[in-house]
């Protein structure tokens, strides 16, 4: 436990930093959540959500897993995406790569790393689905590419669901973001969005 004292202090001061500027901030947030923004990211350490967009509590829903994929059998994703669409009624649905993804890069090799090969085979398929393109790049200019490749396919994947789609039926203003951030400068680039 001593190990984490830090972060457990580091907690402290947060809590009385956000108090000194809002008294009521943390009453008012424990009462209910309204954002308006679903966040679907890459689980790396380097791209928190609420920093880079420099959100406070209560502002953003989050989903992040390895390499920011939307896949039609995960039912965690399809589970944050049901809530964030049907009970908070979140306005955006933001899918966030990066570029230097780790799980992208890696699904671009032919090794074999175990139980993440299943998961990463998603991007592979999107790897082939390109490849003519992909075949023009060498090293981190073709990472990048797919890193761009898989935003706006698993963007895509989100506007597939049948909860995008009952949405849409519904008449619930919903827009759906491909975005990928730099972890060279902090920026965010906007690919597209629908
Ligand atoms: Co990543």
């Amino acid at each position: 436990m001593t190990e984490l004292n830090h972060l457990l202090t580091n907690n402290e001061h947060w809590s009385e930093r956000i108090k000194a500027e809002d008294p009521t901030f943390f009453d008012k947030l424990a009462k209910q959540q309204r954002p308006e923004y679903l966040w679907i990211g890459c689980s790396d350490s380097r791209v928190p959500a609420n920093q880079i967009v420099d959100l406070l509590p209560g502002d953003i829903f989050v989903h992040r897993n390895v390499a920011n994929q939307v896949i039609h059998t995960d039912y965690n994703c399809l589970t944050v995406l049901q809530y964030a669409i049907e009970v908070l009624k979140v306005k955006h649905v933001i899918v966030c790569g990066h570029y230097g993804c780790g799980g992208v890069e890696a699904a671009l090799t032919d090794e074999t790393n175990g139980l993440i090969d299943n998961w990463l085979g998603h991007i592979r398929d999107v790897a082939k689905q390109h490849s003519v393109e992909l075949a023009e790049l060498k090293g981190e200019a073709k990472v990048a590419r797919l890193c761009e490749l898989n935003v706006l396919q698993q963007a895509a994947n989100v506007r597939r669901t049948s909860i995008v789609k009952d949405a849409i039926r519904r008449g619930q203003p919903l827009t759906i973001h491909s975005w990928i951030y730099s972890l060279k400068n902090g920026r965010i680039t906007v690919l597209g969005n629908t």
